[in-house]
């Protein structure tokens, strides 16, 4: 027993580690960061103060926020040759191809944050990852559509100032709207982590090598690129801009409840959470509010939606199987109308995504027991047999 939680023996001995950090009941649709439900972290926190939470285990008091704030914005800005580093990238390259590398890159511009057996070093490497991200996702937007970077403005908070990096331009004011930015800020709390997901367990398995924090997190970037995994929300508005129109949803549905075809319902269905995933709730919501502001209420997409989703959720397939809307199931249609491109939304959850990482690969280095992980296999293949020379085959 520890607090409220037993221990199911069976459910540990399948466990792959052990961690504080984020707790998740697929049953109950449940998920909490550090103990602290993700509905009230969403409408009371903001996101970097969801980043402290996740690093150091508890929320920050005003004095501890004004000084994480201020060791963040001190690393915002990335090294002038990484700008020249993205003219090596074709224009239309994905940006996730161009975030698995310029990520991966930091390594070679912060060499006195990969050492990570000094503490100091560790915690430099965690405040440069979560600060210059936004700034090479928004630069890796600007090469995409042929604009200038635009540098960090500090004096914005975290969310307002990457929205700044991504849609200002030279010849004008920027004004922030208050309602994407308080809509992407939540968007970032519910993406920031998710215990052992796909990409967390890259990263840790990479950090348990001693690689390079920079190195790690480009692992994260990379398997976190997946329609399966983080590359879903992509994957999802695809399939809601295919289906068109609520007339069609029975035709596609069919095709997800057919063994034969390898068609799913992009946005349903999740490895752990057998009931409604907590967050699609909240990015219901912040889906609809974004799309009010727009007068956008009719947006076809969110019909779409709307309607296989109330579909889906009273058919006996997916009743039996427990497929439920995940998280990325209304996040394309949010963002799509804030005006970032399907190319993009990957790189938003990445965004997000880095703090969890970030928290995951400290809590496992500064674990004085963590070996190099090196999971085992069930070898199924050919028994032992005897080399056959070339001409004798
Ligand atoms: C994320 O791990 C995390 O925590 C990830 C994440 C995070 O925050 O890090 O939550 C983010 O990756 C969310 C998931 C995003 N992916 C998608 O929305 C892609 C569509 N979903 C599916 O590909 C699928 O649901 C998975 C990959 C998410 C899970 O696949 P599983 O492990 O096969 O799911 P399951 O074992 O619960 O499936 C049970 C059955 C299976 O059929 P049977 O083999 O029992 O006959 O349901 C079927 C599956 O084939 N099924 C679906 C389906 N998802 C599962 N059928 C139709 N449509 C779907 N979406």
């Amino acid at each position: 027993q520890t607090g409220m939680f037993t221990y199911d023996p069976g459910f540990t001995s399948t466990a792959s580690c052990e961690s504080e950090i984020t707790y998740i009941d697929g049953d109950e649709g449940v998920l909490l960061y550090r103990g602290y439900p993700i509905e009230q972290l969403a409408e009371q926190g903001d996101f970097l103060e969801t980043c402290y939470l996740l690093l150091y285990g508890e929320l920050p008091t005003p004095i501890q926020r004004r000084d994480f704030n201020y060791r963040i914005t001190r690393h915002t800005m990335v090294h002038e040759q990484m700008a020249r580093f993205f003219q090596g990238f074709r224009r239309d390259a994905h940006p996730m191809a161009v975030m698995v590398a310029s990520v991966g890159a930091l390594s070679a511009f912060y060499h006195d944050s990969t050492d990570i057996s000094d503490q100091r070093q560790r915690m430099v490497a965690s405040m440069r990852l979560i600060a210059k991200i936004p700034t090479l996702a928004a630069m890796a937007y600007k090469y995409s559509i042929g604009q200038p970077f635009v540098y960090p403005k500090n004096e914005l908070d975290y969310t307002s100032n990457f929205l700044r990096m991504c849609y200002a331009v030279p010849c004008e004011e920027y004004k922030i709207n208050p309602i994407f930015a308080r809509a992407l800020d939540r968007i970032f709390i519910l993406h920031a982590d998710h215990e052992q997901n796909a990409s967390t367990s890259t990263v840790r398995l990479a950090g348990s090598s001693g690689a390079n924090p920079f190195a790690c997190i480009a692992a994260g970037v990379a398997c976190l690129w997946g329609p399966a995994h983080g590359g879903a929300n992509e994957a999802a508005l695809k399939m809601l801009t295919e289906i068109g129109t609520v007339e069609n949803i029975p035709k596609y549905v069919a095709r997800a409840k057919d063994k034969n075809d390898p068609f799913r319902l992009m946005g349903f269905g999740h490895r752990v959470y057998k009931n409604y995933d907590p967050r699609a709730k909240i990015m219901q919501q912040t889906c609809h509010e974004v799309l009010n502001e727009l007068g956008m209420k009719d947006d076809p997409l969110l019909q779409v939606a709307i309607e296989l989703e109330r579909i889906a959720l009273s058919d006996e397939y997916f009743i039996e199987k427990k497929l439920y809307p995940n998280i990325d199931f209304y996040s394309g249609i949010t963002l799509k109308a804030m005006g970032f491109p399907i190319s993009m939304f990957t790189v938003l959850f990445a965004v997000a995504r880095t703090s969890g990482w970030i928290a995951q690969w400290k809590e496992m280095i500064e674990d004085p027991g963590q070996k190099i992980g090196r999971p085992r296999q069930l070898y199924i293949g050919a028994a032992r047999r005897d080399y056959v020379p070339l001409d004798k085959r």
